[in-house]
């Protein structure tokens, strides 16, 4: 198996942290959406492990349904190109979407799919991305729930891959040039 320590420069989130961020944003997102129909989507896969945490420090029980969208394939940058790889199986018809994504870097996927989502007749759509990477932005995108802002480093970890590898990581950390140079 790869030595994975020795492919990481460095630890930038730790997964007490990502706990403790996420207990912060549910208190938030509890009281904001109290008594609305909130409906939680989660952007496959990287927002697997933030979904799985994320919904279980909410208060209340609350429908999940995912998208999966990829467009970054097995390189370190965005190909631009964001492809649906699974559509929703719930109609948003009146519901209060949150979108759940682990990061925005370029804001591609998620601007794509704010404007994918506009013509489904949501009651509101927001966006809670866990990280995000202000000096990568191609594009600007409106989030209303932020974690962590983060350097424009390529970053693995908790649901974050290179090549489909290190979304198990606990923690959040910055890879090292060598692995994909
Ligand atoms: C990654 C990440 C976000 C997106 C952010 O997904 O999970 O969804 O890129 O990048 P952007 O802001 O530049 O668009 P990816 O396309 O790698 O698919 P994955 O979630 O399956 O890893
Ligand atoms: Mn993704
Ligand atoms: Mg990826």
């Amino acid at each position: 198996a790869a030595d994975i320590p020795g492919e990481l420069t460095e630890i930038l989130v730790t997964e007490e942290q990502i706990l403790a961020k996420l207990e912060e944003i549910g208190a938030r997102v509890a009281a904001d959406y109290a008594g609305k129909d909130l409906l939680l989507v989660g952007v496959l896969k990287g927002a697997v492990m933030v979904m799985a945490d994320f919904s279980r420090v909410l208060p209340v029980t609350v429908p999940m349904d995912w998208m999966a969208v990829s467009s970054y394939g097995a390189g370190t940058k965005s190909s631009g190109v964001v492809q649906i790889r699974k559509d929703l199986d719930t109609d948003l018809h009146d519901k209060h979407v949150l979108i759940v994504e682990d990061i925005i870097d370029s804001g591609l996927t998620l601007s794509w799919l704010l404007e994918n989502f506009e013509s489904r007749g949501a009651a509101s759509i927001e966006v809670f991305a866990l990280l995000r990477k202000p000096d990568a932005a191609k594009v600007e995108v409106d989030c209303k729930y932020v974690g962590f802002d983060i350097p424009n480093e390529f970053v693995v970890g908790y649901g974050l891959d290179y090549a489909e590898c290190y979304r198990n990581l606990r923690d959040v950390a910055v890879l090292a040039p060598h692995v994909y140079a």
